[in-house]
């Protein structure tokens, strides 16, 4: 007998639905997600243990709180209740449920349908079709198949909050990428009050989009104008001190950047960088002494970006390379001045996308000259910034040295 044959469609027949979408109420959450939750969306909010992916979420819940089951698997009720309290969470209309079972978990859902669902966390659910501890790949893999399931058939938007371990996150967020709708990130420097969360992926909108917050008595706040809370105030030049005009997702951001380059007292000098890429700091040190001649092998290299952002774009590379050179030479860079442009193997400065929007920033911010790629030349020019062009890594050292 032949195999029953699937039906197909032509993509031509199949109208487009607009997504209808529900506001968490907290526009910086909003943001990230792309413009609110999507019905049946399963969103995965990592973070560090204690970096506020709880307190987020309850705070969301307030203005959701028409129908929504919040799953408490790490903390009690009544501890659950007292932060909401804290908090000034409106609760009416939230449920709480302690359980960490996933049958009975999936139980309670089909039966109470709420519009929204929290699962803090994940990797505290365990299936009883599995042997393996709660946490384990298995497990957190299987429970979110299963919520994943269930949110689709039952229209329910679903948040899996999961911890990322340090080692790596094995067990954690990382394995379930795949399964989900959204990946949100939750970041910051937990000495620094400022949060950030990124969308790593979304099906439903464009991804590193950021929502940015600051973590106060009363919770987390939204920040709407962040672009200046990644540069640190110092009193007067300091060397090794570059700021980048970076994007996040469409927004333009000002990130210092700090490098010290000191000899090394080891056979092999040390690279460390926070918050950039570590493998593009060797990469542009070997640019440097290639195409600048400026030779950094018994030196320990170490740059970070100011306030635990997280850098990922290659336009980084000008702004790292003249904080260094700064740091090497111990000539501060004077003057408000940013940069960008990435850096090839071959020495040139490439332009970066959306030029204007980070120069425009840069003035709004009060920064007077701006080091950027060729192409990056404003055609009009940008009323109290100075744009200097270089084409080739060697160029942008020589005028830091004129500077
Ligand atoms: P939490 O949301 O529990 O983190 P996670 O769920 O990611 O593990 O956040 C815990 C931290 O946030 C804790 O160290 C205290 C701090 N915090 C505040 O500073 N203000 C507040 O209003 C709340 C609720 C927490
Ligand atoms: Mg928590």
């Amino acid at each position: 007998m032949a195999p029953e044959r699937a039906a197909t469609l032509a993509l031509s027949d199949v109208q487009p639905k607009d997504l209808e979408r529900i506001p968490t109420g907290i526009g910086e959450l909003d943001r990230a997600l792309g413009g609110g939750l999507v019905a049946g969306q399963v969103v995965l909010l990592g973070g560090d243990p204690g970096i506020g992916k709880s307190t987020l979420l309850l705070q969301a819940l307030s203005t959701l709180s028409d129908s929504v089951l919040y799953l408490t698997g790490e903390e009690s009720v009544e501890q659950v209740a007292l932060r909401a309290r804290r908090l000034g969470v409106e609760t009416t209309g939230v449920r709480l449920l302690a359980e960490t079972q996933l049958e009975r978990v999936l139980g309670a859902l089909d039966q109470s349908r709420p519009r929204v669902a929290v699962i803090d966390s994940i990797q505290t659910l365990w299936s009883e079709a599995l042997q393996s501890a709660p946490g384990s790949v298995a497990q957190v893999r299987e429970c979110a198949a299963q919520l994943t399931r269930h949110a689709k058939r039952a229209g329910t938007a679903v948040f899996l909050v999961g911890h990322v371990t340090k080692e790596g996150a094995i067990a954690g967020p990382r394995v379930l990428e795949h399964i989900v709708d959204t990946v949100l990130y939750f970041e910051g420097d937990p000495n620094s009050a400022f949060r950030l969360v990124r969308a790593a992926k979304n099906r439903f909108g464009a991804v590193n989009e950021l929502g940015v917050f600051a973590m106060t008595e009363k919770g987390l706040r939204g920040v709407s104008n962040p672009s200046a809370l990644f540069l640190s105030q110092h009193p007067k030049a300091v060397p090794g001190s570059c700021v980048l005009a970076t994007l996040e997702g469409t927004r333009p951001l000002l990130v210092e950047i700090q490098a010290l380059v000191d000899p090394a007292h080891t056979p092999n000098a040390r690279r460390l960088s926070v918050g950039l890429e570590a493998n593009r700091l060797a990469m542009l040190l070997a640019v440097l002494h290639r195409h600048a001649g400026i030779a950094m092998w018994e030196q320990d290299v170490f740059v970070n970006a100011v306030g635990g952002v997280r850098i990922g774009e290659p336009a980084a590379d000008l702004a790292v390379c003249l904080a260094v050179v700064s740091s090497f030479v111990d000539k501060p860079i004077p003057g408000k001045i940013v940069a960008f442009g990435e850096i090839g193997l071959a020495g040139e400065v490439r332009p970066a996308a959306r030029g204007q929007e980070r120069l425009r920033e840069a003035a709004k911010l009060g920064f007077e000259r701006a080091i950027v790629p060729k192409a990056n030349l404003p055609k009009t020019k940008i009323a109290g910034l100075e744009t200097l062009a270089v084409e080739r890594i060697d160029q942008a050292v020589r005028l830091l040295r004129d500077l």
